[in-house]
């Protein structure tokens, strides 16, 4: 027995050693005149470029100074995750994508007259629906490159956490709209921002019944914005404090260790972290003040607050003062459950 694994480790070390003089080979610099681009760079976008961009041999040409200011990004570039959407690109579009997860016991029936809500009221929308398995896939193959905010993930043990988290990651990585299963579209994104703010908003919320939270349920945002990286970094960093509060770690965290759900990651996090990221980017104070009970949709830099009529109307008592109830959430979830269960 204690041979035949002595012989089945020279074998993996023999594989291993051809598997890695393969590989050496096929990383033979690219004869030069040879171009290994085809059409439009994409290296912006890509994750790993832009945080450990390969090694140039070639010296670079003298930086344009005057260029390089015209189109440096105005939030400075976080060491944190990249951003490639900047106030300045605010032109872009939003991307034309809903994405929503099912809960460990798939889609309630009852949900299925939610999901074609999305798709009558927006013909034009492309559609995903992950699930524990192709979230897990989701995380692992576009943070492949940030192994911290990969590994917690993926260690994660309460769906509730997962899923708060999942939600901010795919906000941040490729935008578009986030929705819970349990919410109906009543009006078109189309209409969503006001004429004015068009072409200057990035992100989308909206206020919860309170006035002075944003709801997570529904997010429209662009991809990779500065407000999505502190998002991001703000729920990591609440859920590594409370692991290690505990003298956990994360993959030992559960209901009982979390203060309160909804200030670690949920909708409360997300109003903490956004306010703040707007308040360093913008120089002055940026609060609750600016945005209680605001009555009508209000740009606080790139971020645009819609009143609590827009998603909150039936919380809020369908107020009859503060613009169209876009999207209504029926509060379906059981996430409440002390072992941090999902909703349907
Ligand atoms: C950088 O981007 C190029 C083109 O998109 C890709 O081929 C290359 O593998 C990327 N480099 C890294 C380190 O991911
Ligand atoms: C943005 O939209 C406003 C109002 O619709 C318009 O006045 C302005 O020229 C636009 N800006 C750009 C850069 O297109
Ligand atoms: C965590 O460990 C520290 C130092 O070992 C100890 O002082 C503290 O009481 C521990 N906390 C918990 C919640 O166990
Ligand atoms: C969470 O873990 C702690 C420490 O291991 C344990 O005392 C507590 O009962 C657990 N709570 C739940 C809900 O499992
Ligand atoms: C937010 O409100 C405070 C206090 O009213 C005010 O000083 C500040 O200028 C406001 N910020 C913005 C961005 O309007």
């Amino acid at each position: 027995m204690g041979r035949f694994h002595y012989l089945l480790g020279i074998l993996l070390l023999f594989v291993s050693s051809f598997l890695w003089f393969a590989s050496s080979l096929r990383r033979e610099p690219v004869p030069s005149g040879i171009s290994l681009t085809y059409g439009p760079c994409v290296c912006a976008t890509d994750p790993a470029n832009d945080t450990a961009p390969e090694p140039d041999t070639k010296p670079l040409p003298p930086p344009d100074v005057t260029t390089e200011i015209e189109t440096l990004p105005l939030p400075t570039q976080s060491s944190y995750l990249p951003t490639t959407n900047t106030h300045e690109n605010a032109q872009s579009p939003f991307p034309l994508k809903l994405w929503q997860k099912a809960g460990s016991k798939g889609i309630a029936p009852d949900r299925w007259n939610d999901i074609q809500s999305w798709l009558k009221q927006n013909p034009f929308l492309r559609h995903e629906i992950l699930t524990e398995g192709s979230a897990d896939q989701y995380v692992r193959e576009n943070f492949a490159d940030f192994p911290e905010i990969r590994d917690l993930y993926l260690s994660l043990p309460v769906p509730i956490l997962k899923a708060d988290l999942l939600r901010q990651l795919i906000l941040y990585n490729d935008g578009g709209i986030w929705s819970d299963l349990d919410v109906t579209c009543h009006h078109p994104i189309d209409i969503w921002i006001p004429e004015e703010y068009r072409n200057r908003t990035n992100v989308v919320v909206g206020l919860e019944f309170d006035g002075s939270q944003f709801a997570s349920w529904t997010v429209m945002t662009k991809p990779r914005t500065s407000h999505g990286v502190a998002v991001v970094k703000y729920v990591v960093e609440k859920l590594q404090a409370s692991a290690a509060e505990h003298n956990r770690t994360t993959a030992e965290l559960n209901m009982t260790m979390i203060s309160d759900v909804v200030d670690v990651t949920g909708p409360q996090a997300m109003t903490v972290a956004l306010l703040q990221n707007l308040e360093r980017e913008m120089g002055m104070p940026v609060g609750r003040a600016n945005i209680s009970n605001i009555m009508q949709p209000t740009l606080l830099h790139d971020v645009l607050v819609l009143p609590n009529a827009a998603f909150a109307s039936l919380q809020a008592g369908h107020p009859e003062d503060r613009g169209p109830y876009l999207v209504e959430h029926h509060y379906a979830g059981s996430w409440k459950n002390t072992q941090g269960g999902e909703g349907p």
